[in-house]
């Protein structure tokens, strides 16, 4: 049995480490392909592979045609956007993502992103605090849990909106859940967002959502670029030059954000919101015992796909 790493950005060496420990002591065998830079690096590599470890590594048609003995997929993460779904299934292929396991970094980097905006990028400039702020999370999920969590700490007020969770759960919590997206952006000087991206999530964070946010509000994105609509967020931070936009996903116009909104505008090169040792090891590992129970137990306990 071999199960196959896949990740062009690779996971910590202790995360690696455990990994292969989960792996081999159920008698499996465990192959690496890292940082590769070719798609036909992926599709030799999974020739002979029965179960797949990937990150936002993508795995489409072309990866399940590439792989016949292909029988799991685990994304070890949350969103599975990279994955094609229908062709796991028309190959009969079991996808599972390893849910809140990189939660709490990815919300730790988007506190990060927000402190540093709030700051003026630490250009020596007076900035503002986070204190008595309100933040909307968009989407109270295991990241926005974790945020609201954290910014509890800072002393900012926490509003969420999420169409799926229960309004009791957040209250317990001590969040107060609003009605609507429209009102979470009218209501918040800081909105962070967690929504997955979906047909339709993606553009949905647009002109008019935005615009709603009060004077200096700061949009912050550690979940996926397809969410915002571009074009709308450039054209609204040109009409309202108070705005900031702080992201973990490279935009598709990085270069004219970087240009146009000097001192308003930060992406980190690469997505770093899940590049902790803690969170590789905690979805690394949590993607081999998925794998491990799928073929000694039959378990399915977090598939994706139908
Ligand atoms: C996720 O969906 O789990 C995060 O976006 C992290 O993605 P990564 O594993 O590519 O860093």
């Amino acid at each position: 049995m071999k199960v196959l790493i896949v990740t062009e950005k690779p996971f910590a060496k202790i995360a690696v480490d455990g990994i292969r420990k989960e792996i081999e002591a159920a008698g499996f065998e465990l192959a690496l392909l890292e940082k590769y830079t070719e798609k036909a690096q992926v599709l030799e590599a999974v020739k002979d592979a029965q179960a797949l470890i990937v990150r936002s590594d993508k795995v489409d048609k072309e990866v399940f045609d590439a792989a016949p003995e292909l029988k799991i997929v685990v994304r070890a993460g949350a969103g599975y956007d990279n994955v094609d779904l229908e062709a796991a299934t028309a190959h009969g292929v079991c996808v599972m993502n390893t849910p809140g396991q990189n939660a709490n970094a990815v919300a730790e980097l988007a506190i990060g992103l927000m402190i540093m905006a709030v700051r003026s990028f630490f250009d020596g400039k007076a900035g503002s605090e986070l204190k008595g702020k309100k933040l909307g999370i968009h989407a109270y999920g295991n990241v926005g849990r974790n945020v609201a969590r954290i910014a509890k700490g800072l002393g900012m007020e926490i509003y969420a909106y999420d169409a799926f969770c229960p309004k009791e759960v957040m209250e317990a919590e001590g969040v107060r859940p609003v009605a609507t997206a429209e009102e979470l952006y009218s209501t918040c000087n800081v909105v962070s967002l967690h929504i997955p991206s979906t047909p339709e999530t993606k553009n949905s964070i647009d002109y008019e959502l935005v615009e709603r946010m009060p004077k200096n509000g700061l949009l912050v994105n550690t979940a996926r670029k397809e969410v915002v609509n571009e074009a709308d967020l450039i054209r609204l931070m040109e009409d309202r030059p108070d705005l900031k936009y702080v992201t973990d996903i490279m935009p598709a116009h990085h270069e004219e954000f970087v240009s146009t909104f000097p001192g308003r505008y930060f992406s980190t090169p690469k997505k770093m919101g899940a590049q902790t040792a803690e969170a590789n090891i905690n979805a690394g590992i949590a993607a081999a015992r998925q794998i491990v129970a799928f073929f000694k137990e039959g378990c399915e306990r977090f598939r994706v796909n139908k």
